[in-house]
């Protein structure tokens, strides 16, 4: 019995040997990208896909992700709120953020500069670090678009007088 288990765990070692193996160079021989975000990028993707991000960040037939310029629809009375850009583009998307601020956008919903989002933007917290990762790694791979959505307003916290970031210090 204990030469058969370890002829077999020989041969198991053999089989791992050979599939690392040719995965080696399968990775070689594949593209001249040579960090693994293809993976990433496209688990991020599908996330977006389900989440629905597009719902609220995109118009109907607009650019990937590149906000609203038509409010997203909304029963609250008195809240109007349009989905950010998400494209990487620096001055009307989130280019200029950084991963641990669009993490804490995914999971605290505040932006940027730390101050609280309309609810209407959903946690997403549950999703777990890895995937939200990999939403960043997505977020990041898409074109960036020059589309400034405008400023939401939901009161109080957003009251749409241009003062909402009162008393930041
Ligand atoms: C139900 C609508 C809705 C959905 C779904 C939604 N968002 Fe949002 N999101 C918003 C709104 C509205 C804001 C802006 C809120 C504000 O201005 O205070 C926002 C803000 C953000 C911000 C901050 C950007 C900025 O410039 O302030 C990020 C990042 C973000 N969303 C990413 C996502 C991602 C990624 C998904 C999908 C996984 C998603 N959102 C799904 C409505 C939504």
């Amino acid at each position: 019995m204990r030469n058969f288990d370890i002829r077999n765990s020989a041969i198991a070692g053999v089989l791992v040997a050979t599939a690392s193996l040719s995965f080696f160079a399968a990775g070689c021989s594949s593209s001249d990208s040579t960090t693994p975000t293809g993976t990433a990028v496209s688990r991020g993707e599908a996330l977006v896909k389900s989440q629905d991000c597009v719902s609220c960040h995109q118009d109907t037939g607009g650019k990937t992700l590149a906000g609203r310029l038509q409010p997203v629809a909304n029963t609250a009375k008195s809240v109007v709120v349009y989905g950010p850009n998400l494209t990487p583009d620096v001055e009307t998307g989130i280019g200029s953020w950084t991963d641990a601020q669009i993490l804490t956008a995914l999971k605290n919903t505040k932006d940027d500069e730390g101050a609280q989002l309309c609810s209407t933007m959903p946690s997403f917290t549950r999703l777990g670090d890895s995937s939200l990762n990999d939403i960043v790694a997505y977020l990041r791979s898409i074109p960036a678009v020059s589309n400034q959505a405008p400023e939401s307003i939901c009161p109080p916290l957003k009251t749409g007088d241009g003062e909402a970031d009162g008393g930041a210090d």
